[in-house]
């Protein structure tokens, strides 16, 4: 499928935000635009354009849970900027994903120390992701609860989620040998798992990016093992529907394969 035939499949009610090319510059007006620029995170945003971080704050390409994503110009290539929400309600959640990590020796359980770790933990994790040379928005800058990273897109228009990608059958199985092998990467070579794979955490840009890893569990994590068997099973299942019939059967037994890798560490 040709790069540009993907993204005419999005609808395109991002066009008409795009074209307005502006400045944040009436905070009031900002305000009122989304919940997420509170006077915190108006001047976060301030902070990361005084430093040349973002130009500007285009229009909205996610409004989730627990972050918005928000397409934004810099100086450079485009961005996405990933606003954690400061006012969640789910962050009692988060403390369970950082405890447990090894790279989180000292948590500041304070609400906003454990959104901004979060938010490190999700930098950290793209990082880490993409020195193995998984295919990972690349990081640009982070500012406390703020996550700038390279825009997946084309022409203003968002990479389309697994979920709402239409393709052949030939691009379903390639598109399922990058899963296989980026699951195995992650685990042999960065040592982590995902946790929260599925058909809404990779995009399509002509191959499969993986995001949203904030959750990404370091496999000193007591959970590690059992996000694994949980990733497998519901991106699996995706692709079984997808037409792949022997994603299942693959999946576990990719499985247990990484599985036993750990056993071999433990005879060592
Ligand atoms: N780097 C990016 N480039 C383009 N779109 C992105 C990028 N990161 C996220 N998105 C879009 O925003 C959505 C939500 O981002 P995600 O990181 O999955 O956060 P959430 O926790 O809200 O699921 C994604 O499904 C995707 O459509
Ligand atoms: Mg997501």
């Amino acid at each position: 499928m040709a790069k540009k035939d993907v993204y005419d499949i999005i609808d395109n009610k991002y066009d008409k935000h795009i074209k307005r090319e502006q400045l944040i510059v009436d905070a009031d007006r900002f305000k009122t635009y989304d919940e997420v620029f509170d006077q915190q995170n108006l001047d976060n945003i301030f902070r990361l354009m005084k430093r040349k971080k973002i130009k500007t704050v285009e229009c909205p390409i996610s409004t989730g849970k627990e972050a918005n994503v928000y397409l934004a110009k810099t100086f450079g290539k485009d961005a996405a900027v990933k606003i954690f929400r400061t006012s969640t309600s789910t962050f009692g959640a988060f403390l369970e994903y950082i405890e447990g990590d090894r790279r989180f020796q000292r948590i500041d359980r304070s609400h906003r120390g454990l959104i901004y770790t979060w938010a490190r933990k999700e930098f950290m994790n793209l990082e880490a992701m993409h020195e193995e040379g998984i295919r990972v928005p690349a990081t640009q800058s982070l500012f406390r609860n703020i996550l700038v990273m390279d825009y997946i897109g084309y022409e203003g228009k968002p990479a389309p989620q697994l979920r709402v990608l239409d393709a052949e059958q030939e691009e379903w199985e390639e598109m399922w040998g990058v899963v296989l092998d980026t699951v195995e990467k992650l685990f042999l070579e960065c040592e982590l798992v995902h946790a929260d794979l599925s058909e809404y955490n990779i995009l399509y840009d002509g191959a499969p990016v993986f995001i949203d890893v904030g959750q990404s569990l370091d496999l000193s994590h007591p959970r590690a093992l059992e996000m694994l068997d949980r990733d497998l099973r519901i991106i699996s299942t995706f692709f079984e529907k997808k037409g792949i019939k022997e994603a299942k059967k693959e999946a576990e037994s990719l499985k247990l394969e990484l599985l036993a890798t750990l056993e071999e560490d433990d005879d060592e």
